[in-house]
Protein backbone atom coordinates (compact mmCIF):
# COMPACT_ATOMS: atom_id res chain seq x y z
CA UNK A 1 0.00 0.00 0.00
CA UNK A 2 2.76 2.67 1.06
CA UNK A 3 4.59 4.27 -1.75
CA UNK A 4 7.26 6.96 -1.43
CA UNK A 5 7.75 9.43 2.35
CA UNK A 6 6.37 12.60 0.46
CA UNK A 7 6.88 14.82 3.83
CA UNK A 8 7.77 14.92 7.05
CA UNK A 9 5.73 17.48 8.80
CA UNK A 10 7.48 19.63 11.83
CA UNK A 11 4.49 22.64 13.66
CA UNK A 12 6.53 25.83 14.66
CA UNK A 13 5.71 28.24 16.94
CA UNK A 14 7.40 30.57 15.01
CA UNK A 15 7.74 30.46 11.25
CA UNK A 16 10.39 32.94 10.78
CA UNK A 17 12.76 31.66 12.74
CA UNK A 18 12.84 27.67 11.96
CA UNK A 19 13.32 28.86 8.41
CA UNK A 20 16.37 30.15 9.16
CA UNK A 21 17.48 27.48 11.28
CA UNK A 22 16.73 24.94 8.02
CA UNK A 23 18.19 27.89 5.69
CA UNK A 24 21.16 29.33 7.48
CA UNK A 25 22.33 26.71 9.96
CA UNK A 26 21.39 23.62 8.08
CA UNK A 27 22.06 24.57 4.52
CA UNK A 28 19.00 23.86 2.65
CA UNK A 29 16.61 24.91 0.21
CA UNK A 30 13.94 26.49 1.61
CA UNK A 31 10.57 27.84 -0.07
CA UNK A 32 8.97 31.28 0.58
CA UNK A 33 6.22 31.05 3.21
CA UNK A 34 2.63 29.79 2.00
CA UNK A 35 -0.42 30.89 3.81
CA UNK A 36 -3.22 28.05 3.44
CA UNK A 37 -6.04 29.16 5.20
CA UNK A 38 -8.40 26.58 4.32
CA UNK A 39 -5.83 24.00 6.25
CA UNK A 40 -5.38 26.56 9.03
CA UNK A 41 -1.67 26.55 8.44
CA UNK A 42 1.41 28.68 6.77
CA UNK A 43 4.24 26.73 5.52
CA UNK A 44 7.42 26.86 4.21
CA UNK A 45 8.93 23.83 2.37
CA UNK A 46 12.30 22.78 2.56
CA UNK A 47 13.50 20.92 -0.66
CA UNK A 48 15.67 17.48 0.45
CA UNK A 49 17.67 15.41 -2.55
CA UNK A 50 14.91 12.69 -1.42
CA UNK A 51 11.65 14.02 0.55
CA UNK A 52 10.59 17.54 1.51
CA UNK A 53 10.05 18.81 5.54
CA UNK A 54 6.86 20.89 5.51
CA UNK A 55 7.13 23.65 8.68
CA UNK A 56 4.01 24.10 9.77
CA UNK A 57 3.14 27.35 11.45
CA UNK A 58 -0.50 27.95 12.95
CA UNK A 59 -3.01 30.33 10.65
CA UNK A 60 -6.19 31.70 12.22
CA UNK A 61 -8.32 31.11 15.50
CA UNK A 62 -8.75 27.25 15.17
CA UNK A 63 -5.33 26.20 13.50
CA UNK A 64 -5.30 22.21 13.52
CA UNK A 65 -1.86 22.51 15.04
CA UNK A 66 -2.90 25.21 17.70
CA UNK A 67 -3.31 22.42 20.20
CA UNK A 68 0.08 20.28 19.14
CA UNK A 69 1.94 23.44 19.67
CA UNK A 70 0.04 23.88 23.30
CA UNK A 71 1.65 20.85 24.59
CA UNK A 72 5.07 21.29 22.61
CA UNK A 73 5.30 25.10 23.28
CA UNK A 74 9.25 24.70 20.96
CA UNK A 75 7.70 22.57 18.06
CA UNK A 76 7.46 19.20 16.89
CA UNK A 77 7.62 16.68 14.58
CA UNK A 78 3.73 16.77 13.81
CA UNK A 79 2.87 14.07 10.86
CA UNK A 80 4.78 12.36 8.58
CA UNK A 81 3.11 12.03 5.19
CA UNK A 82 2.95 8.41 2.67
CA UNK A 83 2.18 8.12 -0.85
CA UNK A 84 -0.40 6.16 -2.18
CA UNK A 85 -1.56 5.13 -5.65
CA UNK A 86 -5.24 4.84 -4.69
CA UNK A 87 -6.42 6.65 -1.78
CA UNK A 88 -9.93 5.53 -1.74
CA UNK A 89 -8.51 1.67 -2.05
CA UNK A 90 -5.78 2.20 0.97
CA UNK A 91 -8.81 3.87 2.67
CA UNK A 92 -11.29 0.80 2.61
CA UNK A 93 -8.53 -1.29 3.56
CA UNK A 94 -7.64 0.33 6.35
CA UNK A 95 -10.83 0.41 8.00
CA UNK A 96 -11.48 -3.05 6.74
CA UNK A 97 -8.85 -4.05 9.30
CA UNK A 98 -9.83 -1.52 11.97
CA UNK A 99 -7.99 1.28 11.44
CA UNK A 100 -9.76 4.68 12.36
CA UNK A 101 -9.24 7.74 9.71
CA UNK A 102 -9.60 11.37 11.16
CA UNK A 103 -12.54 13.12 9.99
CA UNK A 104 -15.58 11.97 7.99
CA UNK A 105 -13.56 9.88 5.79
CA UNK A 106 -13.17 11.51 2.78
CA UNK A 107 -10.40 12.14 1.06
CA UNK A 108 -9.59 16.40 1.33
CA UNK A 109 -7.45 18.40 -0.97
CA UNK A 110 -4.42 19.05 0.78
CA UNK A 111 -1.30 21.21 0.44
CA UNK A 112 -0.09 19.63 -2.62
CA UNK A 113 -3.66 19.87 -4.68
CA UNK A 114 -3.49 16.40 -4.25
CA UNK A 115 -6.44 13.78 -2.18
CA UNK A 116 -5.07 13.56 1.50
CA UNK A 117 -5.94 11.14 4.55
CA UNK A 118 -5.58 11.16 7.93
CA UNK A 119 -4.86 8.57 9.95
CA UNK A 120 -5.01 8.19 13.93
CA UNK A 121 -2.09 8.13 15.82
CA UNK A 122 -3.00 5.53 18.17
CA UNK A 123 -3.37 3.15 15.33
CA UNK A 124 0.22 4.13 13.89
CA UNK A 125 2.32 3.71 16.79
CA UNK A 126 1.85 7.14 18.07
CA UNK A 127 2.24 9.01 15.16
CA UNK A 128 0.07 11.37 12.78
CA UNK A 129 -0.19 9.48 9.79
CA UNK A 130 -0.92 11.27 6.07
CA UNK A 131 -2.05 9.37 3.23
CA UNK A 132 -1.23 11.58 -0.17
CA UNK A 133 -2.61 10.04 -3.03
CA UNK A 134 0.26 10.51 -6.06
CO1 LIG B 1 1.28 16.94 5.49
Amino acid sequence: MLGRLNHVAIAVPDLTAATAIYRDTLGAIVSAPQPLPEHGVTVVFVELPNTKIELLEPLGADSPIAKFLEKNAQGGMHHICYEVEDILAARDQLQASGARVLGDGEPKIGAHGKPVLFLHPKDFVGTLVELEQI
